[in-house]
């Protein structure tokens, strides 16, 4: 386990009884900015902080009803020793399907919080965790979607990618995140790829003139056009351009 002492070390600490699980995070993208130090992912099994010889973490609802719900205490020791081992505070999240849904403003927002905190992802399993845990030290709940997954871990890593996308380093092309769905709002435009003619379909010819002018227009017309499309929703709060604007009226 690594204990950052760099203020600008980027620390993503994680809470799971599957921490295990993590390790698909060791690939791509994701992997080589792991690998780069570009930021630290640090898991911990919620188990390691029980308070049993059985490494019990959770036990039946008061009130009776269905399942386990994971007990405050060992969550607690966990958030309070990740905190000894850190120069900056930590910022708990908690994935959860009660939480604000997950969108790239709320991804922009905590991967800039991972300049000045830790980042805490607490992951939930069975029916979720007593509910005073997460009055005292949750600063915040987190949901990628209106589902209900089995446990947060899947959440967690889906925060994870989408923040360490947009880290300095971590794309290859910087351009690259600036360009994509969600962005400014908008849906990104149409990629294509060689051959030039795929059994009959041929790129647009804008694409292959050489135009950068006029290849960034018809990008901007596509964006806005696709997401009339698919998701005329995101138009209301897009940023457009006054290009963008005048080929939306
Ligand atoms: C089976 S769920 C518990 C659901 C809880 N009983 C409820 O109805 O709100 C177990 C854990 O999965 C995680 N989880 C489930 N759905 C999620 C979602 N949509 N977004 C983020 N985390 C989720 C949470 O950490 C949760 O504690």
């Amino acid at each position: 386990m690594s204990i950052a002492s760099n203020q600008s070390v980027k620390n993503i600490d994680v809470i799971s009884v599957l921490p295990e699980m993590f390790k698909s995070l060791h690939f791509g993208v994701l992997g080589r900015a792991l690998k780069n130090d570009l930021l630290r992912l640090t898991c911990w099994d919620a188990r390691d902080y029980s308070v049993d010889k059985h490494r019990t973490v959770d036990d039946k609802p008061y009130g009776g009803g269905p399942g386990m719900v994971m007990m405050a205490k060992p969550l607690r020791k966990a958030i309070q020793h990740i905190q000894t081992q850190r120069d900056k505070p930590n910022w708990v999240v908690y994935l959860s399907p009660q939480g604000a849904l997950l969108k790239q403003p709320g991804v922009v927002r905590l991967k800039e919080k991972l300049s000045t905190h830790n980042l805490v992802l607490l992951c939930g399993r069975y029916e979720g965790i007593d509910e005073r845990l997460i009055e005292s030290l949750v600063d915040e709940e987190c949901s990628i979607g209106d589902y209900v997954l089995s446990g947060g871990e899947f959440a967690a890593m889906v925060l994870i990618d989408a923040m360490a996308r947009l880290l300095p380093g971590v794309l290859g092309d910087e351009t690259s995140a600036v360009d994509e769905s969600f962005s400014r709002g908008l849906l990104e435009y149409p990629q294509y790829t060689r051959p030039e003619n795929d059994e009959g379909a041929r790129v647009p010819e804008v694409l292959l003139s050489g135009d950068h002018q006029a290849i960034a227009r018809w990008r901007s017309r596509m964006a806005l056009q696709r997401t009339l499309a698919k998701r005329p929703d995101l138009l209301g709060t897009a940023q457009l351009s006054a290009e963008e604007k005048k080929i939306d009226s």
